[in-house]
């Protein structure tokens, strides 16, 4: 039985939600004995049966990152057969609560961190989150994961007739907020400016883009003059690290509009992006990376990108991913093609949810 609003070693009465022939769901509906770890919920519409946006808002944020990690460990041994040594430290790491060079409280609790969200629209126009695995919308004036702008700009209580969903995306402490990708955001990152347009992609935590980019390039020890790839590149966060540490890099993303930004967005540095499918452009460019960084969707890379990629021989692979479930399957094929886990991060790029972080770093195995 998965039983959500409770934590490990707690009594509650449950009521069960969903009945499958090999498992039951449910709700805590009421505690009996709590765990230590047990906080008072800071968002209000995160109860049995309301918002299924958030499943950790009532676990204190040291005791979600525990829960993440070992959860993180057991699917990455049990579906991706990693080896339990190699995870034996693994902690999700904590991200800086600072924006714009200042301390902020709200994201230090694990609050007004996402700067995308998409909305969810009642059929008489009325705005809110889906409920758990449900496509029924619970009306909310607010969502404390959610950064201001995006609540000021009446994400939650503007009504919006006629349609079904609606997307959100702001920079923090910047006007403007796009509204299903009507307008381009500016990010600041690594020194540097990245426009994105039209509902591109961008890192939806505050910190993360400065965090992952640093903790990739510390993976790959890129040298000067070494050949990079950046497999999956969005508007070229990762393609920008890789070029100012010296190497030359190739940039693949298949969604156009995506491309030209990363193209407008790296024109000062050695980067060629090219617009297309990884699946489709990964055998030919593989052949002479000698570093590649890859950063799928929660899909993951898949078993052919993955063979496409290790065919090259590349020295070493940096693979960031949001689903250590996806990551697992990918680590398998890659450990079938003589890459082994050299070692795995994750971060909290995601508080309040079940959702982490992983950068996974490949090399080859010389057994
Ligand atoms: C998780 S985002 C990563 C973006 C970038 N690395 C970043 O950190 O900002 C994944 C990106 O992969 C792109 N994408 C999805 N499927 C793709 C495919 N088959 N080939 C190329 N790009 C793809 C999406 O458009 C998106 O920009």
């Amino acid at each position: 039985m998965f039983v959500r609003h409770t934590l490990p070693g707690e009594r509650v009465r449950a009521k069960v939600t969903e009945t499958t022939k090999r498992f039951l769901r449910a709700d805590a509906v009421e505690v009996l004995e709590a765990s230590p770890d047990r906080v008072v919920a800071p968002c209000r519409y995160a109860k049995p049966g309301r918002c299924g946006g958030c499943d950790f808002q009532h676990v204190a944020l040291p005791a979600q990152r525990r829960m993440k990690a070992e959860a993180t460990r057991d699917q990455l041994v049990r579906l991706g057969g990693v080896d339990p040594a190699v995870l034996a430290d693994l902690e999700v790491e904590e991200l800086p609560a600072v924006v714009d060079g200042q301390h902020d409280e709200n994201l230090a609790q694990g609050l007004h961190w996402r700067t995308r969200v998409q909305v969810a629209v009642r059929p008489d126009g009325r705005t809110g989150l889906h409920r758990y695995r449900s496509h029924a919308v619970e009306p909310v004036d607010n969502c404390p994961i959610t950064i201001p702008e995006i609540e000021a700009a009446g994400a939650f209580r503007t009504p919006r007739p006629g349609r079904q969903r609606v997307e959100f995306a702001a920079v923090p402490g910047r006007p403007g907020v796009a509204v299903d990708g009507d307008r381009e955001l500016v990010h600041t990152a690594l020194g540097r400016q990245f426009r994105v347009s039209g509902g591109g992609f961008w890192q939806v935590h505050p910190a993360a883009a400065e965090v992952l980019s640093a903790a990739v390039l510390e993976a790959v020890a890129a040298q000067p003059g070494e050949q990079a790839l950046d497999l999956y590149a969005g508007v070229g966060l990762f393609s920008a690290a890789l070029a100012q540490a010296g190497c030359t890099v190739t940039a693949v993303e298949s969604f156009v509009v995506a491309a030209e930004d990363a193209r407008h967005n790296l024109a000062d540095l050695p980067v060629t992006v090219v617009a297309g499918d990884v699946a489709e452009q990964v055998g030919t460019l593989a052949a002479s990376a000698d570093v590649v960084v890859l950063d799928p969707p929660r899909t993951g890379a898949g078993a052919e990108t993955i063979a496409g990629l290790l065919s090259g021989s590349p020295r070493v692979i940096a693979y960031v991913s949001c689903d250590p479930a996806t990551l697992a399957r990918d680590l398998r094929t890659a450990r079938e093609h003589g890459y082994r886990l050299r070692s795995l991060r994750a971060f909290d790029l995601f508080p309040m949810t079940a959702h982490v972080e992983c950068l996974a770093v490949l090399e080859p195995d010389p057994s």
